[in-house]
């Protein structure tokens, strides 16, 4: 697929999300098949301001990989800013948030509040687009609308692909469901009807399956699918996924020793790019990730809640799969 400029090995994205994507979980993503990842959604005016706990969520992908950097703001010159820094670190993307509707972002009248202001967002694609090189594209993900009265999403994304928008990605929900109800793919479909065709617009909500993936694709025509909650503690999900795209037979989910190998690749990744003081916290999530849905989860939960350090967390994850690997 491509974005203005770039071109991505295969058209499934993870999901930009806060506290969660951090650079080894879009590793993990990475290595199992996400054709492209994109960091959490970044505060403009921190970032310009030089905030060292945001600045340092400026995180490259891997072995050059290419990865997008999400921003949200309402004012031009933090978000110039913020798009240069984001490409000074390695960005071959800049996502401009439109679609955040968590209270303290909306307060600020920024990531949803904004399509409320289509003549300010588009100014500010506008602002953006020139402030970094040609090669990097800009794009935006926003939602359905503000709320069901206010359903604008395809008025919305052809002005700010006017604009200079080179990716439209459509979480199909308003802002007032929150995360209530459905993703609508009508309104996927009216996005993708009404935008410029070689723009690629992405479909975004509840795939949690690869026939789900199918389905938003077939449904919707859109170019590509975002995945986010599905991929939480299972980036199997992107192989599938590749794999019935590509027309190749699905390796279905994980086994116990699959997962086993990925926390131990999600504890080596932990142990070379978590900031320290951020690794108790992400390890204890990470460790209630990978075991959702099996017998036993409940306790390791509990065990993971007093880990100290990586090794101790191997530990854990290795006494609960060995066991399953065996039996399997
Ligand atoms: C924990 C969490 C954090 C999120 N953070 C962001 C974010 O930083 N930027 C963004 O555009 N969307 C964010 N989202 C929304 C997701 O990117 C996505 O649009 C939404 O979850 C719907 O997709 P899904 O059904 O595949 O999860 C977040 C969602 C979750 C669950």
């Amino acid at each position: 697929m491509r974005i203005g400029p770039l071109e991505i090995a295969r058209p499934v994205l993870l999901a930009p999300m806060a506290d969660v994507t951090d650079l080894p979980f879009r590793t993990l993503c990475e290595e199992h098949g996400a054709g492209f990842t994109i960091t959490e959604f970044l505060s403009a005016n921190a970032l310009a301001l030089g905030a060292r706990k945001t600045v340092d969520k400026l995180t490259a992908s891997l072995d050059g990989r290419p990865f997008g950097v999400q921003i949200f703001g309402r004012e031009e010159e933090p978000l110039c800013r913020a798009a240069e820094l984001a490409v000074a670190s390695g960005a071959s993307l800049v996502d401009i948030n439109m679609g955040c509707p968590a209270r303290r972002v909306v307060a600020g009248a920024c990531g949803s509040a904004l399509m409320k202001e289509p003549v300010l967002a588009q100014r500010l694609v506008r602002a953006v687009r020139g402030a970094v090189p040609e090669r990097v594209p800009v794009s935006v993900k926003h939602r359905a609308g503000w709320d069901d009265e206010h359903v604008n999403a395809p008025e919305f994304a052809c002005a700010l692909v006017e604009a200079g928008a080179a990716m439209i990605t459509v979480h199909g929900r308003t802002r007032t469901q929150g995360f209530g109800g459905r993703s609508s793919r009508e309104v996927i479909r009216k996005v993708r009807e009404a935008v410029p065709s070689h723009v690629p617009v992405v479909g975004n909500g509840d795939v949690v399956t690869a026939d789900d993936a199918v389905a938003m694709r077939a449904e919707t025509g859109c170019d590509a699918v975002m995945i986010g909650r599905g991929a939480i503690g299972n980036p199997w999900l992107f192989r599938s996924i590749a794999a019935r795209l590509e027309g190749r037979a699905d390796p279905g989910p994980s086994t116990p020793a699959e997962r086993l190998a990925v926390v131990r690749r999600h504890v080596s990744l932990m142990r070379a790019h978590t900031p320290r003081p951020r690794l108790r916290l992400e390890m204890r999530k990470a460790a209630s990730w990978y075991v959702r849905g099996l017998p036993g989860a409940a306790a390791l939960r509990d065990r993971a809640q007093r880990l100290d350090d990586l090794d101790q967390f191997l530990a854990l994850a290795e006494a609960f799969f060995l066991p399953a690997q065996r039996a399997a």
